[in-house]
């Protein structure tokens, strides 16, 4: 399998997430309807920041991370100017370097499904241990009804390596399950829509940590 980190490196230094990150996103937007005033932000993999500076020009206090170096450097000089937004580098491969209990909201869009099912499960994991009690994670995956399912060598069960990019399409039966004892789910809904100039399916959920 091809080195992932080295690969969105790339994608970042050619601009191929900034070309298509320049607003505001209608996921931060229905998320933004959705947290309370002054919430502390994790957002994962983050891109090019877009909707982290949503989240921060709202007046949140905003994490954003990514696993990209190249990433995290240009958006840190990009939005140096915006007090309350915070750049770091974080692999969600690996056990996230943060305090139990410390966010309000966990956000991530399109950057939770590259992993198998155990390295997925970790994560959720790790979201729900540095969620607060009643938290919220806001995520949206690939779907497995998008019509790249299936294309490429398939690695795992609803995961296929496509020219070296690797995705593990989510289904709302999978939703359920990973979320099942550490969620309660508040909305999934299903949909179809351009996301990177690209028809694609994807499942967008909001869910509340119970501990
Ligand atoms: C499709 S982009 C989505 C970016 C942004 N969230 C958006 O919605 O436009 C996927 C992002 O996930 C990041 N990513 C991929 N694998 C990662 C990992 N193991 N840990 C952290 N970030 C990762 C990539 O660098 C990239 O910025």
């Amino acid at each position: 399998m091809q080195n992932q980190n080295q690969l969105w490196n790339k994608h970042h230094s050619e601009g191929n997430v900034r070309k298509y990150s320049l607003e505001s996103t209608e996921f931060v937007k229905t998320v933004l309807n959705v947290v309370d005033r002054n919430s502390k932000i994790l957002e994962l993999g983050c891109g090019a920041g877009n909707d982290s500076f949503a989240f921060a020009k709202a007046g949140h206090n905003v994490t954003a991370t990514d696993f990209s170096d190249v990433a995290i450097q240009q958006n840190s000089e990009i939005y140096k100017d915006t007090k309350n937004l915070f750049f770091e580098v974080l692999d969600l491969s690996s056990d996230f370097d943060l305090p139990d209990n410390s966010f309000d909201v966990v956000y991530a869009r399109l950057s939770l499904h590259y992993f198998i099912d155990s390295v997925t499960r970790n994560i959720f994991d790790e979201i729900h241990r540095v969620l607060k009690p009643n938290g919220k994670v806001c995520f949206m995956c690939k779907s497995v009804d998008d019509s790249i399912y299936g294309v490429g060598d398939e690695i795992e069960k609803d995961m296929f390596d496509r020219d070296g990019h690797v995705r593990h399409f989510f289904s709302e039966v999978y939703v359920e399950d990973l979320l099942k004892d550490k969620f309660k789910i508040e909305t999934m809904k299903s949909d179809t829509d351009l996301l990177y100039n690209r028809e694609s399916s994807f499942i967008q959920v909001i869910a509340e940590s119970i501990k």
